[in-house]
C-alpha cells in the first residue's frame, strides 16, 4: 500500500517528511530508525533539529542504521555517510552516538562487515522506519539496477552514472568510491514502514517508473510496490509525472 503525499516544494517536503519521522519518534520513543544521506533528506534532518531544539523531540532512546557506506572511506573522511550523519543530524540531537549505525567503510573483509551490519540490524529487532531517497537510476540505498533483488548487506560496484550523480560531493569525479556497502532490498523491505521523499523534475521519470511500471530489479524501487506500508513524499516537480489517483495534496 502506498500512500504519496504532494508538498510544494523542498521545503513543504522536507517539513512533511520530518513531521512524519517525528509522529513516529513520539509515538514509539525506543524504535529503529533506518536512514539515509544524499540531497534530499538533509532539509528533513534540519527541521528534526528544530523540532528538537523547541523540546518536541527527544531521541535519548532512538537507535539508527544507516542504509549504506562508501567502502575506503573512514568514518572521519567528510564524504563518508558516518561523516554526513554526525554533522548533518547526530552532533546535534541527543541521541547515543553508540546508538548509531552506519557500515563500516575501513573493513576490507566484505563478507565479515555484511554478516556484521545484517546480524546488528536483526538484534536489534528490525527497522520500524525506514527512510529512503531514490537514485536516478531508481536506485535504493546503494543497490543498483541489476539482474536480481539482493536480499542482504552486501558490497556494490558501483554504476557509472551513480558516480557520476554522487560526483557533485567531491573536489573531483576520479575521488569518488567505486565501491559501497549496502543494506540489500530484502533488508530494506523488512522496515515496518517506508517512507520515500523525493525531489525536483530530474527524479519525475524514474519515480513514475518504479511505482507505475513493473517490479523489477532493473529499477530497485520498484520493489515498493509490493511493500504493506509506503509513504512517499514529494515535491510537484518529481510527482508531476504520477497518475493522480493515489496522491494527497495537503
Ligand atoms: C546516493 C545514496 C542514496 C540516495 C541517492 C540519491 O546514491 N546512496 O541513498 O538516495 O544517492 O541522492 P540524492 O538525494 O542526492 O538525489
Amino acid at each position: 500500500m502506498i500512500t504519496i503525499y504532494k508538498e510544494k516544494d523542498y521545503e513543504g517536503m522536507s517539513r512533511r517528511a520530518a513531521n512524519i519521522i517525528a509522529a513516529h519518534v513520539i509515538l514509539e520513543p525506543a524504535s529503529v530508525l533506518g536512514l539515509a544521506t544524499g540531497g534530499t533528506p538533509v532539509g528533513t534532518y534540519q527541521r528534526l533539529i528544530s523540532m528538537y531544539n523547541d523540546g518536541d523531540l527527544d531521541f535519548s532512546e532512538i537507535r539508527t542504521v544507516n542504509l549504506d557506506e562508501y567502502c575506503g572511506l573512514d568514518g572521519t573522511n567528510d564524504q563518508s555517510y558516518r561523516y554526513f550523519m554526525d554533522t548533518n543530524l547526530f552532533k546535534h540531537v541527543n541521541i547515543d552516538i553508540d546508538n548509531t549505525n552506519v557500515p563500516d567503510g575501513r573493513n576490507t573483509d566484505a563478507k565479515a562487515e555484511c554478516l556484521r551490519y545484517d546480524t546488528l540490524i536483526e538484534d536489534l529487532g528490525g527497522i520500524d522506519l525506514q527512510l529512503l531517497g531514490l537514485g536516478g537510476n531508481g536506485h535504493i540505498g546503494f543497490n543498483e539496477p541489476d539482474s536480481a533483488f539482493a536480499k542482504h548487506t552486501h558490497c556494490v560496484t558501483l554504476k557509472k552514472d551513480t558516480i557520476e550523480a554522487n560526483s557533485r560531493f567531491f573536489d573531483r569525479p576520479e575521488d569518488v568510491p567505486t565501491k559501497a556497502y549496502t543494506m540489500g532490498i530484502g533488508t530494506i523491505f523488512m522496515a515496518g514502514r517506508i517512507l520515500l521523499i523525493v525531489s525536483g523534475e530530474g527524479k519525475a521519470d524514474i519515480l513514475k517508473e518504479a511505482l507505475e511500471g513493473p517490479i523489477t530489479p532493473a529499477v530497485p524501487a520498484s520493489i515498493l510496490q509490493l511493500h504493506p506500508d509506503v509513504t512517499i513524499v514529494g515535491d510537484e516537480a518529481a510527482l508531476k509525472k504520477l497518475s493522480d489517483k493515489l496522491i494527497y495534496s495537503l
